[in-house]
């Protein structure tokens, strides 16, 4: 039983010096989990019932009307719209698992864990919850699919693939974009020498806090964010609200059609993983165009094995891709091999700095002539 934590010695208890004893152990049934292994499955199979309470606290605006403290149930479920009597059940029972408090009986606030949820939190996690609570959940709803196919179940639940979907439905697209500008942006930029970059484009660039962070630390440096619609209207309102919109050109397309070309420098940052090998071979394809022989290219990725991994954190963000898209995340190696099959050499790969807590590593990489 591999990860219960049981040592295989454990079982054989008191008799397990004597030798009739010991085969009769080696063929009996395995051993009863251990009460706190038992204990940690149950915590396991009833988690997705608290992460659904959080992702309600989210939708049903409840985080942000127990934002300012706590509040009586009827007070909230009148506010929310939601039926009191159902509401305090859940609230009574993300209580007891920690997530809200009961100040007092029937008065209701939010504790640190929970905080983020809240729309008007600082570094709010709303949006995440909401679409943790959406589309990946009834994605994962789906697992047996993606285990007998190998294909998304995503497509399965909702009749197209992701982005498509995103382009069809706005507001979900909005809640991405929103949750995915939480992903801070990663550390292991900075050991990438940027100074005598004129233009950076930022491929797949999201709401723009990379560009937003590059320009105000790159003065001299103009910026291209290419996305879809909806992440470059959040771009340009980010980086207007910045002060910065002005040093760049915003691109509406895909970057499976061609680039703007003359960048100095292309970043693709958390692009690749989300897309499988011929699919990110086009990516890369259409930016080796743009480049035509000149200028750096920076993948920035989590990498499966070596100094990027980070235990966990990456085996399950990687569970989410292959759910939910056609990627993966890839090993060092993976990423050199891809790299190399598009026309690319790798000049550098910069692991995340230890005390940033960010998992992607940055691989620079020029066209090969
Ligand atoms: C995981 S997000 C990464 C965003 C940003 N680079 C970051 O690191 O926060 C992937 C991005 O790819 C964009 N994207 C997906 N399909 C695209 C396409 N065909 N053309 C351009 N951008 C696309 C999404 O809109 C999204 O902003």
């Amino acid at each position: 039983m591999t990860g219960t934590g049981q040592p295989a010695a454990a079982s054989g208890g008191g008799s397990a010096g004597a030798g009739p004893d010991r085969s009769a152990a080696a063929s009996g049934p395995p051993p009863a989990p251990a009460a706190a292994d038992r204990a940690r499955l149950h915590e396991i199979l009833t988690a997705t019932w608290l992460a659904q309470g959080c992702y309600a606290l989210a939708k049903l605006g409840l985080a942000d009307l127990m934002a300012a403290g706590p509040r009586p149930v009827a007070d909230l479920a009148g506010a929310s719209g939601t039926d009191a009597r159902a509401l305090s059940r859940m609230l009574r029972a993300l209580a007891a698992a920690g997530l809200v408090a009961e100040a007092v009986p029937g008065v209701f606030g939010l504790t640190p864990v929970s905080a983020p949820l809240a729309a008007s939190a600082p570094r709010s996690s709303h949006d995440a919850a909401i679409m943790f609570g959406e589309e990946v959940f009834r994605s994962f709803a789906d697992i047996v699919y993606t285990l007998r196919t190998g294909q998304p179940a995503f497509d399965k639940a909702y009749g197209r693939p992701f982005y498509d979907y995103l382009d069809g439905s706005p507001e979900a697209a909005r809640t991405f974009s929103a949750a995915m500008g939480e992903a801070p942006v990663p550390a292991s930029l900075s050991e990438c020498d940027l100074s005598a970059a004129r233009i950076i484009a930022d491929i797949g660039g999201g709401n723009g806090r990379l560009l937003n962070r590059v320009l105000r630390t790159n003065r001299g440096a103009r910026g291209v964010l290419v996305d879809l619609p909806l992440a470059v209207a959040q771009a340009r309102a980010r980086l207007t609200t910045a002060g910065l919109a002005e040093r760049v050109e915003f691109v509406e397309g895909s970057f499976f059609g061609p680039l703007p070309p003359g960048a100095d420098v292309y970043v693709l940052c958390r692009v690749l993983h989300n897309w499988g090998d011929e699919d990110a071979s086009r990516v890369l394809g259409r930016v080796r165009d743009a480049m035509g022989g000149h200028g750096r290219l920076i993948v920035l990725e989590e990498l499966l094995e070596g100094a990027g991994r980070t235990g966990a954190g990456g085996t399950v963000g990687d569970l989410l891709i292959l759910l939910m898209l056609s990627g993966c995340d890839r090993t060092r190696q993976e990423y050199l091999s891809l790299l190399d099959r598009n026309g690319f050499s790798v000049a550098a790969v910069h692991p995340p700095p230890e005390r940033a807590g960010h998992p992607e590593s940055a691989i620079e990489a020029v066209p090969r002539r």
